[in-house]
């Protein structure tokens, strides 16, 4: 098992399997907070955010996302430092554009950069819901109390339009990050031969594009709405 875990392939099968993981959370994720916009009473994504905190099933899942985004970040952090003790003449001397894409010559950057912004993002939302204490006091819907997650969201991004472009440019570097981390989980998988190759390529080039414009449209909506 340890010679599975420190040998080539094995290092890029942690990086594919826990990315792959991500990528699923990334779209139950988006398509609850997509309940932001299509109702402004905020009624859906309330029931929305509640079913998720305390659905039984997502309460197991939740302590494996977080183990799957350390392991991620923690494992990119390691093979790029291995990478290049290996390799002490940087290859950026040599012009690589015709060969690689920018994003995939980046991944460490643009995963650093999304997890300052994951940071943020857990101190402005979830550290609220379930460290310290909401702002805003639980709302009653349907008899059931529940926290006003709707107004802890739409709050931040109406007040502050700095955290707003914060959050347009998360998902942004996060799409361009994808358009890399899709292929490549796939191409670990040993699932793209060369009539898959490109048909993978398509598929996750519009994940990665959902992706950034989804969750990009929702501070946009509330910088423009409100
Ligand atoms: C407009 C963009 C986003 C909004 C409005 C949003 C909203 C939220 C909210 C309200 C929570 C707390 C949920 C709860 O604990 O009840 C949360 C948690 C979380 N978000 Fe986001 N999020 C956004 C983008 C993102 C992005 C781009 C990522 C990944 C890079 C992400 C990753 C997480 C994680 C890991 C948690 C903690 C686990 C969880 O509670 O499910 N979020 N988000």
């Amino acid at each position: 098992m340890s010679n599975f875990v420190s040998s080539s392939i094995g290092k890029k099968f942690f990086m594919s399997i826990t990315g792959f993981f991500l990528m699923m959370f990334l779209s139950v994720h988006l398509t609850v907070n997509l309940l932001l916009i299509f109702d402004d009473t905020g009624v859906l994504f309330n029931q929305g955010a509640h079913f998720m905190a305390t659905n039984p099933i997502i309460k197991i899942v939740e302590p494996l996302l977080a183990i799957g985004f350390l392991m991620h970040m923690i494992y990119a952090a390691y093979l790029t430092l291995m990478n290049q003790k290996a390799r002490p003449v940087s290859y950026n001397k040599v012009d690589q554009s015709e060969a690689s894409t920018w994003a995939s010559r980046n991944m460490f950057v643009l995963g650093t950069l999304i997890t300052i912004f994951l940071v943020l993002h857990i101190m402005n939302f979830y550290w609220k819901l379930k460290v310290t204490e909401n702002p805003y006091p639980a709302v009653l819907i349907g008899g059931i109390e529940m926290e006003d997650t709707y107004s802890l969201v739409g709050g931040l991004f109406r007040t502050s339009l700095v955290y707003a472009l914060i959050y347009i440019a998360g998902a942004v570097f996060l799409g361009i990050h994808l358009t890399h981390g899709f292929w490549s989980a796939f191409q670990t998988m040993g699932w793209s031969g060369n009539i898959w190759r490109k048909r993978i390529e398509l598929v996750g080039k519009v994940f990665a594009i959902l992706i950034a414009v989804g969750f990009s449209i929702i501070p946009l909506y509330f910088i423009i709405r409100f």
